[in-house]
């Protein structure tokens, strides 16, 4: 089993046989981090480079240990401290990387198609770990894998994405992996973080939290991406958290059950009130975990999964 393409840089290049393909090679990775010795040969000799132009907590972590954990060499190279400060680009940075043998580049960085472009420069596969707005591939497929194991089927099933999805890399990663599998996803945001485009995509558009709640099955909240945000798109915070805030009153919309997603990192009291983050509907600790799961899961696939 192995992917055809060299890179994973967008959900929107995947079949959804290579979705599941992913999914299913990362269940049977999942059993390894539980393990007294969490570690597998099965990347023994190769080099993983994690290269991330923008902060991060979940993914540059999770990537790290799910190299690790299939005993490959792993390198974290931090574009502050190296000669990308001197004026040396992506592309002659990634090279250099590349001509001491690195096997599999992670990239994160602020501009939507970096990706794509180090991809076609470079030998090396290529994982996209988020590029702007654009799309965050492997955070999309946690979270059809923590779907998944909650034994969600993804046919018929209905999916709210609330918040700012006009800045959102998971949103939309997430919207051309959901609609492939055939559920109905809702957004759900204040005009200004709608994007137009979004019914193109199949998509069902609200501007109203409460009605769009009504017999959904999983709520993905979304952070407010300030830090992309050019000017002001809400008038207040508190504003903002009043009419598109997830609280313990607004869940009892849902369907009993329903499953509460956010990617992380979450702001208490802004999308999500802390007592609904905690509570036994949220699964936000279940898709960190998964992560390592699915990367080991991608890792392989991308190195030829023998
Ligand atoms: N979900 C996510 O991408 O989190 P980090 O920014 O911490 O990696």
């Amino acid at each position: 089993m192995s992917l055809k393409q060299k890179d994973l840089v967008s959900i929107a290049s995947l079949s959804t046989d290579e979705i599941m393909m992913i999914l299913e090679t990362a269940e049977s990775f999942k059993e390894v981090s539980g393990r007294e010795i969490k570690k597998v040969p099965a990347l023994r000799g190769k080099t993983v480079v994690n290269f991330f132009f923008e902060p991060s907590t979940r993914t540059r972590t999770s990537f790290e240990l799910a190299a690790k954990r299939l005993s490959a060499d792993v390198i974290n190279f931090s574009p502050s401290s190296s000669s990308v400060v001197k004026g040396e680009t992506l592309l002659d940075t990634a090279r250099n990387i590349e001509a001491m043998q690195a096997d599999i580049i992670v990239l994160r960085h602020p501009a939507a198609g970096a990706a794509e472009t180090l991809a076609r420069g470079v030998k090396s596969s290529v994982i996209n770990a988020g590029d702007g707005w654009h799309e965050h591939p492997t955070q999309a497929l946690l979270d059809l894998f923590t779907m998944r194991e909650k034994k969600l089927d993804f046919k018929g099933l209905r999916v709210a994405i609330v918040g700012d999805l006009a800045h959102s890399r998971v949103a939309r990663s997430n919207i051309y992996a959901l609609t492939k599998l055939g559920t109905e996803v809702r957004a759900v945001g204040p005009p200004t973080m709608i994007p137009a485009y979004l019914d193109r995509l199949g998509v069902r558009v609200s501007y109203n939290l409460d009605e769009a709640l009504r017999g959904v099955d999983v709520i993905m909240m979304l952070r407010l991406q300030l830090e992309r945000q050019g000017r002001a798109l809400f008038p207040t915070i508190r504003e903002y958290s009043r009419l598109y805030g997830l609280t313990a009153e607004r869940l009892r919309l849902a369907e009993p059950g329903a499953l509460v997603m956010h990617p992380g990192p979450i702001n208490r009291g802004v999308e999500i009130a802390p007592e609904v983050a905690d509570s036994f509907s949220s699964v936000i600790l279940d898709q960190v975990a998964n992560g390592v799961a699915v990367r080991m899961g991608v890792l392989y696939l991308l190195s030829g999964g023998n």
